[in-house]
């Protein structure tokens, strides 16, 4: 077989065989496949694309390229979560504290963030202490002990999705929906839960823009995922700004913790327990929807899901006395309020600019070697439908590096649309999408 032959197929649009995509995998995993014909193949599948039989097989050759991750010493049904990336989105430090306070087992393998969305473990790593590189068998034990874990993902995960991701991202072939979905269910897979749930960001913010293409990639991977043999759902949700109020390091910890304790912004809130109520059903804790919705809420209100978080941080290595003491947290040495160049409603919000910002500040890293400062970051006071005048602050930025403030001020101010009539707030989650079809929210 020739990789010369395969990229000649695929660009005069034909379906490559199991054997052809085998071959593209175990050369892009052994490296005997030249990063130029690579490229040219993902253009093609870029192009052309990919029917669902090839996606299908794609993922699990790129799933077979590493290790999978044995989690059968761990008792019950494992949950985990997976999100196509957004801004300032804090979701899985609620998440996971919430449905682990129901004893539903939450195992969760994290990466770093890169570019302008920030990554969970680089979040609670803010947290003094926190350890997130356990062992397996730590992790394992973890969850079978306190029914909750967080470990950075193996090297050895789908090595294949690493090559092929780094390529797409130099050659314009990312947002490709056939990619996208066996890129994350590759790795999914390759972590070993019985249950997933996936948060399929749309809008101004994700790498998708319109609703039908998030609803195709939600099918192919509910599709992927279901056909694996693991219970997968998708929660199509709007990023056309960022998710509640704080994009940063040590002030997201500090939002989640105001959720756990039954406060905390709406949106983070209503997003966080949609995902927990379809993680709560999978796991076969709940009837309906709506009594797993209503099981989460009262984890909230009694105080259990902030106890699994303490128990959480401290199984982890880290001191839970911030949950008390937010100032405990590394802090800014420069606070700066931001103001509204002129007065009306806020009509739209580039979220990714925000998100840029917020990395001029420190928040975030451009290349995996740099350095974060937790203390850094933005908090919005205002969001879509709200709005603005002069004198009141719209934002607040946290930073130890004062020169910077000012460049972080211009993008932050350019990625906001003010506009003198009233706009509606945007609806956040919009569709649940499931093996059984289509619930539109
Ligand atoms: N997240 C991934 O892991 N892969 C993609 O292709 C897109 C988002
Ligand atoms: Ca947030």
């Amino acid at each position: 077989m020739r990789i010369y032959d395969i990229i000649l197929k695929k660009r005069d649009g034909k379906v490559l065989s199991h054997e052809e995509i085998q071959f593209f995998i175990d050369g892009i995993t052994r490296g005997t496949i030249e990063d130029y014909q690579a490229a040219a193949l993902l253009m093609a599948i870029y192009l052309r694309g990919m029917d669902e039989d090839e996606t299908l097989f794609l993922t699990k050759a790129m799933m077979h390229s590493g290790q999978i991750v044995d989690l059968s010493r761990i008792q019950g049904i494992k949950v985990d979560k997976h999100s196509t990336g957004g801004v300032g989105d804090t979701t899985s430090l609620v998440l996971a504290p919430l449905v682990a306070s129901l004893g539903i087992k939450f195992a969760k393998m994290s990466g770093r963030g890169l570019g302008h969305t920030g990554g969970t473990i680089d979040k609670l790593e803010a947290i003094e202490g926190f350890k997130t590189s356990l062992s397996v068998e730590e992790f394992i034990d973890h969850v079978n002990r306190h029914a909750i874990a967080l470990m950075g993902q193996t090297r050895n995960i789908a090595p294949a999705d690493k090559v092929l991701y780094g390529l797409r991202d130099v050659t314009a072939t990312v947002d490709n929906i056939s990619l996208i979905a066996s890129s994350i269910m590759s790795k999914k897979l390759a972590a070993g839960s019985d249950a997933i749930v996936l948060d399929v960001k749309v809008g101004s913010g994700a790498f998708l823009k319109t609703y039908e293409d998030a609803l195709a990639l939600s099918r192919m991977m509910v599709n992927i995922g279901e056909g694996m043999g693991r219970r997968t759902m998708a929660v199509i949700s709007e990023m056309a700004q960022p998710l509640g109020e704080a994009i940063g390091n040590g002030i997201e910890v500090v939002e989640a913790v105001e959720v756990l304790k039954n406060r905390g912004p709406e949106d983070l809130r209503e997003l966080t327990l949609t995902l927990g109520a379809n993680l709560t059903l999978m796991a076969g804790r709940a009837d309906s929807y709506e009594a797993a919705y209503a099981l989460l809420e009262e984890q909230l209100t009694s105080g259990q899901a902030l106890e699994k978080f303490r128990t959480f941080v401290e199984i982890q290595g880290g001191s839970p006395d911030f949950i008390e003491d937010y100032t405990l947290l590394p802090q800014a040495a420069h606070v700066v309020a931001v103001y509204p160049p002129k007065a009306g409603y806020i009509k739209a919000i580039a979220s990714n600019e925000v998100g840029i910002a917020s990395l001029i500040l420190g928040a975030g890293r451009e290349t995996l070697e740099d350095k974060i400062d937790f203390a850094a970051g933005i908090r919005l006071k205002k969001k879509i439908g709200d709005r603005v005048d002069k004198e009141e602050p719209m934002a607040v930025f946290y930073t130890n590096q004062e020169d910077k403030i000012e460049e972080a001020r211009e993008r932050f101010l350019g990625a906001f649309e003010i506009s003198d009539e009233a706009t509606p707030r945007p609806v956040l989650v919009k569709a649940v999408v499931s093996k059984e079809g289509v619930k539109k929210l």
